[in-house]
């Protein structure tokens, strides 16, 4: 089994419940489903949230060796943290950074991201869609690779 490992940053686990006009209304569990139903035969999904950047960087560390790729949504974290830029710049395998809502259409100071300077793919405004869209292109990359 390859794993994908799936990130989420800062209130992302309020999913849901949290301004359901721009994020929408399904779950975090509804993403897990969402990606699990996305990923290719042969791929495996872990999903994990955190409202600390640095927990999000070990996991981070951690899928070096232990996944074939990485969709993360660093939330709020995107537009300020070149702590998560720097670990993904030591990551090797793809990269697809997500947004729920079309960042470029809200406040300026969600238009800039650090992580895009790494990302291979960015997506934005496709709702939970996003996710999906998301790991069949990490499938699609890391099955080439074999
Ligand atoms: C977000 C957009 C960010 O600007 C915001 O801070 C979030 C969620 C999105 O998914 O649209 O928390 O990453």
């Amino acid at each position: 089994m390859k794993t994908i490992y799936v990130l989420n940053g800062p209130n992302l686990n309020l999913l849901g419940k949290r301004q359901p006009e721009i994020y929408g209304h399904e779950t975090l569990d509804d993403v897990a489903r969402i990606c699990a139903a996305a990923a290719d035969p042969g791929f495996e999904i872990r999903l994990e949230q955190s409202n600390h950047e640095g927990v999000l960087i070990d996991w981070i560390h951690e899928a070096r060796e232990a996944s074939c790729g990485i969709v993360i949504n660093p939330a709020a974290l995107t537009h300020s943290s070149i702590a998560i830029l720097d670990a993904l710049n030591a990551y090797d395998p793809p990269v697809i950074e997500v947004h729920l809502s079309q960042v470029h259409k809200r406040e300026s100071f969600r238009h800039h991201s650090f992580v895009s300077r790494r990302a291979d793919g960015v997506i934005a405004g496709l709702g939970v869609e996003g996710y999906a869209a998301a790991v069949r292109r990490i499938c699609q990359l890391a099955g080439a690779k074999g």
